[in-house]
């Protein structure tokens, strides 16, 4: 089908479409020559299980229906003894995904996931290399993220400001990671 054919593309609705969004991230990302072998050789993603993981990650965070239970800082941080892990592979892991929500999805929650991505992609970067980030800190929000995340935050009392917790549990030391890796 050509552009012209679907002149607005649609937003993302819920399950089916982050399944969608998902497949197609992976797809690309297992072809990708920055970042398919951290995939496929450093870490031996199952993919039957990752896949899954991540419709229910990124559900979490658009919907709060995902029921994703897990902890993105230690899943990465077990990867930094093993292959680079700095802004340029984060740089080009959010160019990637940023390109395939817009080679699919526009809208509202197009432009949401794009930015959560934004964000935790800054904080998980700095979390994990240990850099003082400031262009994302989930305990200190500028206005701007306030704003934005109040708008999708679910009424529940103590909720966390943040989409998904990234608080690290416990902190990970280099050995600490080196032993929890596959390898
Ligand atoms: C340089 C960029 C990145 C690389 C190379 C990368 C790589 C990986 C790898 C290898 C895993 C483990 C998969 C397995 O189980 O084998 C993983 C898990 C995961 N990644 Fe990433 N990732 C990157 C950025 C991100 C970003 C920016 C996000 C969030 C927006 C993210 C979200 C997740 C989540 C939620 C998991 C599952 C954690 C769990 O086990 O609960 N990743 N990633």
């Amino acid at each position: 089908m050509f552009e012209a054919d679907h002149p607005t593309k649609p937003d993302i609705a819920g399950r089916a479409e982050i399944e969608t969004l998902v497949n197609t991230f992976y797809q690309r990302v297992r072809k990708d020559d920055t970042l398919g072998f951290i995939f496929e050789q450093v870490a031996q993603t199952n993919w039957e299980t990752h896949l899954p993981k991540m419709y229910a990650f990124w559900e979490t965070v658009l919907f709060r229906s995902g029921g994703y239970v897990g902890n993105p800082l230690a899943a990465h941080a077990k990867l930094i003894p093993l292959t680079a892990m700095g802004r340029a592979q984060f740089d080009h892991w959010l160019a990637l995904f940023r390109g395939t929500v817009d080679d699919l999805f526009a809208g509202e929650k197009a432009e949401h996931i794009k930015n959560c991505a934004a964000d935790m992609a800054n904080v998980i970067h700095a979390r994990i290399n240990s850099i003082d980030e400031p262009r994302f800190d989930p305990a200190n929000l500028t206005p701007e993220q306030r704003e934005r995340y109040a708008r999708y935050k679910a009424p529940a009392q103590g909720a966390a400001n943040e989409p998904v917790s990234l608080k690290p549990s416990p902190p990970l030391s280099p050995q600490t990671a080196r032993s929890r890796s596959r390898t």
